[in-house]
């Protein structure tokens, strides 16, 4: 298997270390000696406790042999610790010949193998050997798996980002159909987009925020996608009928966007509620002030203001400087006046923004 690796998972690399943990210094000495033949790097302690003190301050090693009768902690609560505070050390018993007892429970607790007094030198070197491959296998296992879970997750999150693309790519085109659809509006998508950017800034928004509102400025009016152009083109005053279909577009956009959601939030609540009034007199929900999300409130002023300085079919374009002083008036009922005190600033002349 580590064939397959490139890199060696953590925990299999550099000289291995290994504990002795028994009372008896003879023991300790015979497999120090065979444990250093094998190229190990030999620690030791005489009980539990010890063992544990050691462990604590060298952090995982990867093999502890140990006796089960010790003064003090026994090896086989030692085996229980070492598995709960450091499950990627394996861990050999040192049981008596006939204690078969034990070394069932041993296994029980998750100890690897067993080694019987009085131990021989082969044995210790073949049971040292398969512990530790054993150990490196399940460790590679392990690794791998997570290394597949992680690259599955990346994929996924390739497919996901390139299916958003997709989405976004029709959904713009539709928004070119759209102004298209409706000659009058051409370039006030981009337009609004370009100011409530431009506010936003003003107003201290980065980062995932101030892309949210670059789309949904983008996006504001997708909905009107599905409203006949007898009433999108209608010169005069709108019916009530009328008029009740032109605000569907609110909703009808939300819905259209709704793969969105997830991801950007801000858009949705953009293209909702963009026509909301600060006093309550909007549309669709009639939310008052706060209610309705500063980025909706930004999209609302910048869409004003691209509005009236626009040829309309039901009316001619108003100057920038009549739009701006039509936003300052409808300040703070309308429109939020720190929205308005930003795009101020953020263009102090008006009539010199850059027009399509
Ligand atoms: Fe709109």
């Amino acid at each position: 298997m580590s064939t397959f690796l490139s890199v060696p998972p953590p925990g299999l690399t550099g000289p291995t270390r290994c504990l002795v943990v028994d009372d008896d210094a003879m023991v300790r000495q015979t497999l120090r000696r065979v444990l250093q033949s094998q190229d190990m790097e030999v620690l030791d302690a005489p009980d539990g406790e010890r063992a544990l003190a050691i462990l604590e301050r060298d952090g995982t090693i990867p093999l502890v042999l140990t006796d089960v009768y010790m003064p003090g902690m026994d090896g086989l609560t030692l085996v229980r610790e070492i598995r709960a505070r450091y499950p990627d050390t394996a861990i050999l018993v040192i049981t008596g010949v006939a204690d078969v007892a034990t070394a069932v429970e041993s296994f029980q607790l998750g100890a690897l193998d067993y080694l019987s007094k009085p131990v021989l030198m082969d044995e210790v070197r073949q049971r040292v050997q398969n512990a530790l491959d054993k150990r490196r296998l399940m460790l590679e296992n392990r690794w791998l798996q997570e290394d597949q879970q992680g690259r599955l997750e990346r994929q996924l999150q390739v497919l996901m980002r390139r299916n958003e693309e997709m989405f976004l790519g029709q959904i713009q085109m539709a928004v070119r159909m759209l102004e298209a659809k409706d000659g009058y509006t051409l370039g006030h998508s981009r337009r609004v987009s370009f100011y409530s950017v431009r506010i936003a800034e003003e107003l201290g928004i980065g980062g995932s925020d101030l892309d949210q509102i670059r789309l949904g400025g983008e996006l504001h009016d997708i909905g009107k996608i599905g409203t006949r152009d007898a009433v999108l083109n209608k010169p005069g005053t709108l019916t009530r009928e009328e008029f009740d279909e032109v605000k569907q577009h609110v909703i009808d956009g939300e819905e259209m966007l709704e793969p969105l959601r997830v991801d950007h939030p801000s858009v949705l609540e953009i293209v909702r509620w963009h026509h909301e009034h600060l006093d309550g007199s909007g549309f669709p929900d009639g939310l008052v002030g706060t209610a309705i999300p500063l980025p909706a409130r930004i999209v609302s002023a910048a869409d004003a203001f691209d509005a009236m300085t626009t040829d309309r079919a039901y009316r001619p374009p108003r100057t920038p400087r009549e739009a701006n002083a039509e936003l300052d008036r409808c300040a703070g009922n309308q429109f939020d006046g720190e929205v308005i005190a930003a795009f101020h600033r953020a263009f102090p002349d008006v009539t010199r923004l850059p027009r399509e």
